[in-house]
């Protein structure tokens, strides 16, 4: 069956179709088109959500014609939509658009959360590259259970996942997400807009170890600690009076302090993972969101199957950042089929919810 995704949370609009029945083989991705309004927010620094909204508005049906392109509506079954969480404008967007087609084409729409689809995105068939079939890399699915870290510019989550739709929340952090902070923490050192975490990461890795000084240290955050909840808002205020006492800062110790704030994220999710899986022992591990695009996370991950004997599941780059693939994909596991006028935006949705 092909399913057509739409995922407007945030300031990306996308939309993708998939093939598949069943999450017991990879989910083949046979469009995907992702527009982003991050160009808008540069001017002002970070999303204003008025903004977003209105443009996902202009850019919502060229999207969803571009990638319904080789596709006649009698092919589609069912609409999978981002319903939450997310910013209340965009995520309507999406939800109004995906009511509209139902309506008029009598199809069913399965609601999703946009977290949780994160997590699906390792799901999708690695082997299949889009407009390429020569690539026939070997794709396996996670089996459960398996434990599920969600890191993305508004969530960090730790998950255990005991089967399809059998969650149990685990741990997350209590305050700023740790996209967040790597978003914040950028905005103020390298003068750079919304999203800041992959110029963190170039910084950091143009870092020369051999200039490490200790006093550009900063804190990891509840590491030791015998919780799997998490804590980024101290460590941003750390960053914060760092670089104001520090002053006017070269670009050496500008690098110094991404590397820093990089590893201290770093490390802090590596030793959370690393103890939900001494305390559940899952078959797998699967990460997602905006955040698992950073190498020094995916290397930090990697370690953790090594030592753990665990299967690792990382994204494909393309399917970290927000994408309608995943969010179709994941409504692969419970068709929730519910006629058009049930379906409501929820912003506040919770990833077990
Ligand atoms: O999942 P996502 O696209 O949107 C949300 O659902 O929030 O995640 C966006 C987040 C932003 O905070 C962005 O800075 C972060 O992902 N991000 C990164 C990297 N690429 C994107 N953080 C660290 N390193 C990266 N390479
Ligand atoms: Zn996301």
């Amino acid at each position: 069956m092909k399913i057509l995704g739409i995922e407007t949370s945030c300031d990306e609009t996308g939309v993708a179709v998939v093939e598949g029945s069943t999450l017991s083989v990879p989910v083949k991705i046979l469009s995907n088109v992702v527009a982003t309004s991050e160009e808008l927010h540069k001017k002002t620094g970070g999303i204003v959500p008025e903004v977003a909204a209105r443009r996902q508005m202009e850019v919502m049906i060229p999207v969803l014609k571009e990638g319904l392109r080789n596709f006649s509506s009698d092919e589609i079954e069912a609409i999978a939509v981002t319903i939450g969480p997310g910013l209340i404008g965009s995520l309507l967007v999406g939800v109004e658009t995906a009511k509209a087609l139902a309506f008029a084409w009598n199809k069913p729409i399965i609601p999703v959360n946009h977290v949780l689809a994160h997590l699906y995105a390792n799901w999708i068939d690695k082997s299949h590259k889009l407009q390429e079939t020569s690539n026939k890399k070997k794709s396996k699915v996670p089996e459960f259970p398996a434990i599920g870290l969600v890191v993305s510019g508004g969530h960090t989550d730790i998950v255990l996942m005991r089967g399809h739709g059998k969650l149990k929340y685990l741990g997350g952090t209590r305050d700023d997400a740790a996209g967040e902070c790597f978003d914040k923490c950028a905005r103020v050192l390298l003068g750079v807009p919304y999203p800041g975490g992959a110029a963190i990461e170039k910084a950091a890795r143009k870092f020369d170890k051999k200039n490490t000084n200790k006093e550009y240290r900063l804190p990891r955050p509840m590491i030791d600690k015998e919780t799997l909840d998490m804590s980024f808002s101290g460590l941003k205020t750390a960053l914060f009076r760092l670089t104001k006492k520090m002053g006017v800062l070269s670009k050496e110790q500008k690098r110094m302090i991404a590397y820093e704030l990089q590893e201290a994220i770093v490390e802090v999710l590596v030793a959370k993972v690393s103890l939900a899986i001494e305390r559940f022992h899952p078959k797998s591990l699967v990460i997602g969101g905006g955040v698992t695009a950073n190498k020094r996370l995916r290397e930090g991950v990697k370690e953790i199957g090594k030592k753990y004997q665990v299967k690792v599941f990382i994204p494909e780059l393309e399917w970290c950042l927000d994408n309608a693939a995943m969010i179709a994909t994941a409504a692969l596991y419970r068709p929730i089929i519910k006629p058009f006028y049930k379906i409501q935006a929820d912003p506040t949705l919770e990833i077990t919810d």
